[in-house]
């Protein structure tokens, strides 16, 4: 990603490049999706679950643990609902470098805990949610010798902001809606810039509108405040206080954009269609900018380009999956074939 973008980024010659590869994920057409809202509208997921650790951190990551290893550091701190700290993790491992990634106890989904492990970080596991992990971070990055790789590190949204790119790259153009879900508020903010970035320098000729979904339970750009005790299903994205709230606010706003709130259910709803109507497994949270798109279907403009985040793969929450995939596994049944053809009713 960093030498295929190496011109909009802040990397030169002496700069030791960390890399899995990432980036260039599909923009997958979602014909289903199109059909729901009609009126000739265009419908494209991004899936950013196929990076090297199933989510679009990986972006973010191989710049900042890059521009750590640059820097000289021997170690990083993030705080994480999950994804941030599997792919610090694996990018710090491989730069040599250690990981300590501080997580909200029990709202990890299990995939993201499971390769944080394996990695080879070192995970700490508090009593306190997502927000009050950050806020811990960044003191101990301040007094101690480690570096912090949430997104408030400026290299994250310059990785991420290659999302923007990738979409514009494959269009042609920019969408006129880039849905995308909202939890520290880093994301929507990078694509903002990658968008700005980009149409700047001639490759589109327009700037899409930016539509932010956060859970109904965690929505305090929404809301327009702080949420102190943040719930959602969606653990990706249960944060009560993003870091950049100014940055996606002036996103939404130069944009002509919009901020709203989908509920665990349009979350799951959407999650579920997304995988059984177009053969895509993402994670709850990334679901949230399908349902939001949905919620909003009565808005979209005819014959309308749209481009939805999918920011995480399915496989790292697999309890959410198999509790609320609303299928079921016919189990019970012996080796045998006619027994098998019953069921299936033949
Ligand atoms: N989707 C997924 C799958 C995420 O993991 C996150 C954030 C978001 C969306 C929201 O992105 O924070 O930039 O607004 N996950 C962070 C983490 C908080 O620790 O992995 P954002």
């Amino acid at each position: 990603m960093i030498e295929r973008y190496r011109d909009f980024l802040p990397v030169t010659a002496a700069t030791p490049v960390i890399t899995l590869l990432e980036g260039n994920t599909p923009l997958i057409p979602a014909p289903s999706l199109a059909a729901k809202i009609g009126r000739d509208v265009k419908v494209f997921v991004k899936y950013d679950g196929l990076n090297p650790t199933g989510s679009f951190k990986d972006r973010g990551m191989t710049l900042a643990i890059s521009k750590a290893k640059e820097a000289g550091a021997k170690a990083v701190i993030c705080a994480s609902t999950g994804n941030t700290s599997a792919a610090a993790a694996a990018y710090a491992r491989r730069g040599g470098l250690r990981a300590f990634v501080v997580v909200p106890d029990g709202y990890v989904a299990l995939g993201k805990l499971a390769q944080a492990l394996v990695y080879g970080a070192e995970v700490l596991s508090i009593q306190g949610n997502f927000d009050q992990a950050l806020e811990m971070v960044r003191l101990i990055a301040d007094r101690y010798p480690v570096t912090l790789v949430n997104s408030v590190n400026p290299y994250r949204l310059e990785g991420q902001k290659t999302g923007a790119f990738e979409v514009v790259d494959a269009l042609g153009d920019a969408p006129d809606w880039l849905c995308i879900p909202v939890g520290n508020a880093g994301n929507i903010s990078a694509y903002w810039m990658g968008f700005n970035q980009y149409y700047q320098a001639g490759h589109s000729r327009k700037l899409p509108q930016m539509m932010g979904f956060q859970a109904a339970g965690s929505a305090p750009l929404v809301h327009g405040q702080p949420i102190s005790n943040p719930e959602t299903l969606a653990t990706a994205i249960r944060i009560g206080n993003p870091a950049s709230w100014e940055l996606a606010m002036t996103a939404k706003t130069d944009s002509k954009g919009t901020f709203r709130a989908v509920t665990d259910e349009e979350i799951l709803e959407a999650y579920r269609i997304l995988a059984s109507e177009e053969g895509v497994f993402c994670e709850p949270a990334s679901a949230a900018s399908v349902a939001g798109l949905l919620q909003c279907r009565d808005q979209v403009p005819a014959g309308a380009t749209i481009v939805c985040v999918l920011t995480g793969n399915g496989l790292k929450d697999p309890d959410v999956a198999i509790k609320h995939s609303g299928n079921q596994i016919h189990t019970g049944l012996t080796a045998n074939v006619e027994e098998l053809a019953k069921v299936m009713g033949f």
